[in-house]
């Protein structure tokens, strides 16, 4: 694979693991330089951008700077200066059934992945509540599931589109008009996991990131949310989704090895925003926190005092009604219990947060 998620020169001895948490995001993204390094994914994303010479892709037009040689901040991950997706869109609000106002704006599809270079942290958790709540609020939303283990399918089975997601590289220039024009959309539709996506690791990085993101654009004509579920490593699959996005989220355990999970990613999206400008990093959503366990309560305090603005000023605990939901195929705010009840508030502050981020709602 690929060394996309790569820095160079400097020791990675100290972080981390000693409760450090993501004190190397900045100091080490402010001595080295994230390499692009050899390999297939790599050498296609190198291909894609103005490089330095030296294998590091250098800054673009759009303001994002060089990846290499400066700290890692809010306002460089987050790129709301300069960047057309921040610009304020021109949308108006639509309109309920009975011409109530729905606080949905109308507006260009917005693409959103969940991407971290770690598993069992959340990304299919808040790719399913995401598009169960965009649903509910009357959006149409497709979700892409792009991670061979194919948990988001399971959960959304129900909502199964008949295409998969191998489908969404082939070179096939009227496959989604094909498969959308002439269907209801309104609600969730899934484009379903499939053996094919291991296909994908075969091309270049460029071609597959172009074929998905000619067919996500052609998804703006049919929906209002693109959800993308990614795979928990990096690969051309993960990297083709954060070059077709619009925002990326990644959620979060306050473990050490999920820190250094957080590290590697927000490498890769900083590389990767260079040849996708418009990639907006929404934030780090701490996820299955547990009070009750000092090294999560350290983490957090760590990742809140160091990277306030990177963080979602909320967090999901750990609740099992959460994975009970997921395993059940539905919401949490469908689980018949008392417990449900905290996890439903929580869920929700985190989707109407990141709707809000995306200008998909008010
Ligand atoms: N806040 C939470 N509380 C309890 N269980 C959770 C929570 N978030 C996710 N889970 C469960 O943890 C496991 C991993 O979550 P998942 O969303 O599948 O992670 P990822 O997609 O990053 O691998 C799943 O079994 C899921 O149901
Ligand atoms: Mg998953």
């Amino acid at each position: 694979m690929g060394v996309i998620h790569e820095q160079k020169n400097h020791d990675r001895g100290s972080v981390c693991g000693n409760n450090k948490g993501l004190e190397c995001i900045a100091s080490d993204a402010g001595d080295s330089a994230w390499g692009i390094g050899a390999g297939q994914a790599a050498s296609a994303v190198r291909s894609g951008a103005a490089t330095d010479g030296r294998g590091n892709i250098t800054g673009s037009s759009q303001g994002v700077g060089s990846v290499s040689g400066k700290k890692l901040s809010a306002k460089r991950v987050r790129a709301s200066n300069g960047n057309p997706a921040s610009a304020p869109s021109v949308h108006s609000e639509k309109m309920g059934p009975s011409g109530q106002k729905t606080g949905i704006l109308k507006m260009k599809m917005k693409t959103l992945a969940n991407a971290i270079q770690k598993g069992g942290q959340g990304k299919t958790m808040a790719t399913c509540h995401l598009a169960f709540d965009g649903a509910r609020r009357g959006l149409r939303v497709v979700v892409i599931d792009l991670d061979p283990q194919g948990n988001a399918s399971y959960t959304l089975e129900a909502h199964a589109s008949g295409l998969f997601a191998s489908q969404m590289f082939d070179e096939s220039p009227d496959l989604v008009p094909s498969f959308f024009a002439d269907r209801d959309n309104t609600g969730i539709t899934l484009i379903h996991n499939d053996d094919g996506l291991a296909n994908i690791e075969k091309l270049e990085l460029e071609d597959a990131a172009t074929l998905l993101r000619t067919h996500v654009d052609a998804l703006s004509e049919f929906f209002d949310v693109c959800l993308i579920d990614t795979p928990p490593f990096l690969s051309n699959v993960m990297a083709s989704a954060l070059l077709s996005a619009d925002f990326v989220m990644s959620p979060v355990e306050m473990e050490p090895y999920s820190l250094q999970g957080m590290e590697k990613m927000v490498a890769v999206i900083q590389n990767l925003r260079e040849a996708n400008p418009a990639l907006q990093f929404i934030g780090m959503l701490p996820n299955r926190y547990n009070v009750k366990i000092p090294r999560h309560v350290e983490n957090m305090k760590i990742l809140r005092d160091e990277y306030a603005e990177l963080v979602m000023p909320f967090d999901i605990r750990q609740r099992d009604s959460i994975a009970e939901a997921l395993g059940n195929q539905i919401p949490v705010w469908k689980v018949k219990k008392t417990a449900a009840r905290d996890a439903t508030k929580e869920v929700r502050v985190m989707t109407q947060y990141v709707f809000e981020k995306m200008e998909v709602i008010q």
